[in-house]
């Protein structure tokens, strides 16, 4: 065990760069992404609190004016990836995509600060670092509910982080791939191309970020003429836990929001909605379309991390998530197995990826102390056993996707060394 800590600081270590870390060292993601980075800081603040701040920063230099994060920010300007900064061709201090992925980051600063007992005074020399993520979630307020119905869009299935989960199949068929389409995919030279995304979800893919290129990445039209448009459960459970540790650092640096306040209130009536707890299903909403979906997903479960009032609807969404992995060896899995659309190898659409563990981990460990302790040994053995795969069989526990993947070391040692 303790070789396998050593190992996965080692693995961070060698994944920092001056001011930021990769998601790995091998090719396949070589640049700074968004809700990596968080879990990354995370996993430094369990040993070298510099690092961990540095981290938050570095993201933090690469906000747009108006207030998005982006998903990617590429500080060194090569084409070693697909798309490349100028294919994106946006980004203000720093070249960046023109998309974001779940502010993960406003849970991570807050668990930092508490775990580490900051003094209100001490907190307070975080002001700047808090004001912009402030202003980064008034963002999506602002730009992804115009019509503030209390649910926040995302435009891209890149946005939710899990890029290629059959939550967003329905809507992606919908979408006429570009004509004359020409761009060179790297990732499926890199790892197996029978665990990535299929090409015609790629040509997709590319085909929503011309779209936004076009548009100038212009965040008031993109929410009315994107082509895609969904609004997802796990997302907005990340954001409304997101908005709640927000509203934790503001009250301490003495700058507590109201509206922050208020559409914490009307997200969390409206996300409980989107839960079944009879027929135990959770709804997603395409808005492009109009219609619903109903995927058994793992990412419908950060509902608990979102810490919902409602403490009958959590004791459903436990009983739901113990039936949901009932049958596995390895938890969790993406997607149900059981579900037609699930697949052991291909990424999000059935792996098990530690992130999802860590979310679902924080939203268990005040609700039901023994199967959360159940989920953390679970999580540690796995890796503990195989190391720091990017995904994992929920079959046979088989490492797949890249090696060396910094938020399976960053949240192995979270889970390993922390218990808050
Ligand atoms: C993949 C994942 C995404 C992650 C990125 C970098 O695109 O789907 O969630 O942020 O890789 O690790």
């Amino acid at each position: 065990m303790k070789n396998i800590i050593k190992a996965a600081k080692r693995t961070l270590i060698k994944n920092r760069r001056s001011k930021y870390t990769l998601p790995t060292n091998t090719k396949l993601y070589p640049a700074q992404w968004n809700w990596d980075s968080a879990f990354i800081a995370l996993g430094y603040s369990n040993f070298n609190l510099n690092y961990s701040i540095k981290e938050i920063e570095t993201l933090l230099s690469g906000q747009w004016n108006d207030g998005m994060i982006p998903h990617i920010l590429f500080h060194k300007k090569n084409l070693n990836y697909t798309p490349n900064y100028k294919a994106w061709n946006c980004g203000e201090k720093i070249s960046s995509s023109g998309i974001t992925q779940p502010p993960i980051l406003a849970c991570v600063l807050r668990l930092i600060v508490e775990r580490q007992k900051f003094s209100k005074k001490k907190i307070k020399r975080y002001y700047t670092h808090i004001l912009k993520i402030k202003k980064y979630l008034e963002w999506f307020i602002r730009y992804r509910d115009p019509k503030k119905t209390g649910l926040i869009s995302i435009l891209h299935p890149w946005e939710s982080g899990y890029d290629n989960s059959p939550l967003w199949d329905k809507s992606m068929s919908k979408i006429k791939i570009e004509n004359n389409l020409s761009y060179k995919r790297k990732d499926n030279k890199i790892v197996n191309a029978s665990q990535r995304p299929l090409a015609i979800d790629y040509d997709r893919y590319v085909t929503i970020k011309n779209h936004f290129k076009k548009m100038k990445y212009d965040p008031k039209k993109l929410y009315y003429k994107s082509k895609f448009n969904v609004i997802d459960v796990g997302f907005n459970s990340l954001f409304l836990k997101a908005l709640k540790d927000l509203d934790f650092l503001l009250e301490n640096i003495d700058k507590k929001s109201l509206s922050i306040k208020k559409y914490i209130h009307l997200n969390e009536k409206k996300l409980v909605k989107l839960f079944d707890s009879k027929k135990m299903t959770f709804k997603n909403k395409d808005l492009k379309n109009n219609f619903l979906t109903e995927i058994p997903s793992i990412t419908n479960f950060f509902m608990l991390f979102s810490d919902l009032k409602n403490k009958s609807v959590n004791k459903s969404l436990i009983k739901g998530l113990k039936k949901y992995c009932k049958n596995e060896k390895y938890l969790f899995s993406s997607v149900s197995s059981k579900h037609k659309s699930f697949e052991e190898k291909r990424y999000w659409r059935g792996p098990v990826w530690i992130n999802c563990n860590w979310i679902i981990y924080q939203g268990l460990k005040n609700k039901d102390k023994k199967f959360a302790e159940i989920i953390r040994k679970k999580t540690i053995n796995l890796v503990e056993k195989k190391r720091f795969w990017e995904y994992y069989s929920c079959k046979s526990g088989l490492g797949m996707g890249t090696k060396n993947f910094s938020w399976s070391a960053a949240l192995y040692l979270d889970f390993i060394l922390n218990r808050s």
